[in-house]
């Protein structure tokens, strides 16, 4: 008998592997229990395929979205969410999946800051749907707000008005309690917001060129290459096969020169601390809500679900013919896991530059308006299991409950608690303009490629993470929670009220 990513999972749980290991490993600890189902009722009985062996597929970029039309103001889009088949697991059979426009990963919108997008989001699926597009700061009508839904069938149109900087965001569903099962079938794609600033920078440039976006997510497949949605332990859906822009463990070929990358994780629920087999660093430039203020230089980072990370690769002291693994430490940190690879094909000049210092913007919230001293009240929130539900001081959803009210504009310190041991959760607030800044963790400072704007905050396992950010611009109803996609579902979010202007 083969053992699979999961049975591994639980014998290295039993034994306690890794923890004694060094980088802040974060063991899982699977219950027993296995559930099957959600919206994949067919399939109750089909155990996961072992994962396809690596580096057999390109790696795909998802397609530039085209306006329907743009005036002086505005670009409009149409997105139709509906069924599609996309073919995933080489030798399979294609997987049926819910996606933009019936693609998956979902088309990439690009955007340009102070213009406003019109997105018109026709539901031709089966189920209720509500799209937000996580780190837009939008009114409450267009955050799509969990019980705001699309009816099958029905469309809804959602007004952005890019006042945010230059970032990568991504659009996903967010039905409520049907987030982890929609978003797990497909409904996900990239968002990016560009700005002068950003475009004044020497960065790599030309997005699927030198500018890569990087969507992660694991997955399990059946042996007729469907999607299977197997929760375990209660916990979500771990997976055992790493798809990379829908593509398992795949292969991308690059020039010897630097690259631009922009991570997502939209897994379930896995977490990974990626690294490159040749032990070479990654140039961190940007977090969730865009530029840092400066590059920093790491040989890992870790990325929790709905975390984005922007880095460069400088590929150019390869020699021609060289494979790059990126790869994953998460699950063992001393036997890494494949991700993806980067196979160095061919030379090429490079104009592209990193500078040390990157966003002035940002440098500015985060140090002079980002302090303690501006915060006017600090809240706190347990976040953790009660019963059998996941929680956020003791208790779930509650669409007529609202648990902290902001005024507009207020500067505040939100204290996430996590007293419990075996599980993290990314911490996520929707709104925030600027995101917020992470003040420090268990007391000390947040990891070097966290020293920027962010608006999820990975809170692991018995830590307490303090974050500061203004509640701003937009009066009324948003939400925040776990982006364990199966922890939000049951039941880790909760609502806040801005008040006033
Ligand atoms: Cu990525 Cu509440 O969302
Ligand atoms: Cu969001
Ligand atoms: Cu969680």
């Amino acid at each position: 008998m083969k053992l699979n990513r999961r049975d591994l999972l639980k014998l290295g749980a039993l034994a306690g592997g890794g923890l004694l290991l060094p980088v802040g490993l974060q063991q899982r600890s699977w219950g027993k229990e296995i559930y099957r189902g959600g919206n994949f009722p067919q399939d109750n009985d089909v155990d996961p395929i072992d994962p396809p062996r690596p580096f057999q597929v390109e790696l795909p970029i998802p397609p530039i979205l085209q306006p329907t039309r743009r005036d002086a103001t505005t670009d409009y889009y149409t997105l139709t969410q509906r069924v599609g088949r996309k073919q995933i697991i080489p030798g399979l059979p294609a997987t049926e999946i819910w996606g933009f426009n019936g693609i998956y990963p979902g088309p990439t919108v690009m955007a340009r800051r102070n213009r406003q997008v019109i997105i018109t989001q026709r539901n031709q699926l089966p189920d209720n749907v509500s799209t937000h597009l996580h780190g837009m700061s939008t009114q409450h009508e267009f955050d799509g707000y969990p019980v705001d839904f699309i009816k099958p069938g029905q469309a809804a149109q959602y007004k952005y008005p890019n006042l945010n900087q230059a970032a990568t965001l991504m659009m996903h569903d967010h039905a409520l309690h049907m987030t982890s099962t929609h978003v797990y079938r497909g409904l996900a794609g990239f968002y990016i917001i560009h700005d002068e600033l950003e475009e004044s920078l020497p960065l790599p440039k030309g997005y699927g060129k030198y500018d890569i976006p990087l969507i992660i997510q694991s997955k399990y497949f059946g042996p007729k290459g469907q999607l299977l949605y197997e929760v375990q332990g209660n916990q979500g859906v771990p997976g055992n096969t790493i798809l990379v822009n829908g593509a398992p463990f795949p292969r991308m070929q690059v020039a010897n020169r630097k690259y631009r990358f922009r991570m997502l994780n939209m897994s379930d629920l896995s977490a990974y601390i990626m690294r490159l087999s040749t032990g070479d660093p990654f140039i961190m430039i940007g977090t969730d809500s865009g530029l840092m203020p400066e590059r920093k230089i790491v040989n890992n980072f870790r990325i929790g679900a709905a975390e984005r990370y922007e880095f460069v690769i400088d590929f150019s002291k390869y020699p021609i013919g060289t494979q790059i693994v990126l790869q994953n430490l998460w699950d063992d940190i001393t036997d890494p896991s494949p991700v993806m690879r980067f196979d160095v094909v061919r030379q090429e000049d490079d104009p592209s530059e990193v500078p040390v210092k990157l966003n002035p913007e940002a440098a500015r919230i985060m140090n002079e308006e980002f302090v303690p001293a501006n915060a006017v009240r600090t809240r706190k929130f347990e976040v953790g299991r009660n019963g059998g539900i996941w929680a956020i001081n003791g208790m779930g959803w509650d669409t007529q409950r609202v648990d902290a009210t902001p005024g507009n504009g207020d500067i505040e310190i939100w204290e996430f608690y996590n007293k419990a041991g075996g599980w993290w959760h990314p911490m996520h607030i929707h709104l925030l303009i600027d995101g917020f800044k992470i003040l420090d963790r268990n007391g000390k400072p947040p990891r070097p490629y966290e020293l920027g704007l962010k608006d999820t905050a990975f809170v692991g396992q018995n830590e307490h993470v303090r974050v500061i950010g203004k509640w701003s611009p937009f009066p009324g109803r948003f939400v925040f929670h776990c982006h364990n996609d199966y922890h939000e579902d049951h039941d880790m979010m909760s609502q806040f009220e801005v008040i006033g202007r």
